[in-house]
């Protein structure tokens, strides 16, 4: 039997608006924006909300000499940008966003492995009782047996301006 041509041509027309209709589904359906609206993501966000608040917290405490210390650095827009700027990306093994969100809250995209959860950030209850030189022994030195690496790379100057910008994302 021979294929009809006509029905050949039906069948590639068909294919046609399947491919015309792909191309021209708009942005709505890219991947990017999908992800966006489906989850209120996208990838190395994590994801977004409040997280936790108060936060359970069994962290351990840092030695006396360090709970003293108070941040040397001003807030100004100088020290802020350079804490963000490492929070977000330039910190060294990986950025703290990655665990600790990118709004702060806890939950990044490392969160969901991690037992205990990273530190929410945004929670004022659970941060009020977090000095600044509890959390710069912490990002020096690590806390062993949790996901809290040590950050050694940075300079003492870089950890103060991280801490800065940690105090804005309490709310
Ligand atoms: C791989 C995941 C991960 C990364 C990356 C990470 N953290 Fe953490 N962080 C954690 C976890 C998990 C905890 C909670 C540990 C605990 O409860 O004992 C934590 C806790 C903290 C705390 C809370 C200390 C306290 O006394 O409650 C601070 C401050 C902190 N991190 C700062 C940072 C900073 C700054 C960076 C980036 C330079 C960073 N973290 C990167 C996982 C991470």
């Amino acid at each position: 039997m021979v294929f009809p041509k006509s029905l050949a041509l039906f069948i590639l027309f068909i294919f046609s608006l399947v491919l015309v209709g792909d191309a021209f589904s708009g942005p709505s359906v890219r991947h990017g924006l999908r992800q966006y609206r489906q989850h209120d993501m996208h990838h190395g966000m994590g994801h977004m909300g409040k997280g936790s608040c108060p936060q359970v917290r069994f962290t351990v405490s840092a030695p006396d000499e360090f709970l003293r210390l108070k941040n040397p650095l001003k807030p100004d827009s100088i020290n802020l940008f350079a804490g963000e700027s490492l929070f977000h990306t330039d910190a060294q093994p990986t950025a703290c966003k990655i665990c600790h969100g990118s709004t702060g809250n806890g939950m990044g995209m490392m969160a969901p492995g991690l037992n205990p959860p990273p530190r929410n950030f945004s929670c004022s209850e659970t941060m009020n009782d977090i000095s600044d030189g509890q959390m710069f022994w912490v990002v020096k030195n690590g806390l062993p047996g949790t996901g809290m690496v040590a950050y050694k790379s940075l300079s003492d100057e870089q950890v103060w301006q991280i801490i800065l910008y940690l105090r804005t994302l309490a709310n």
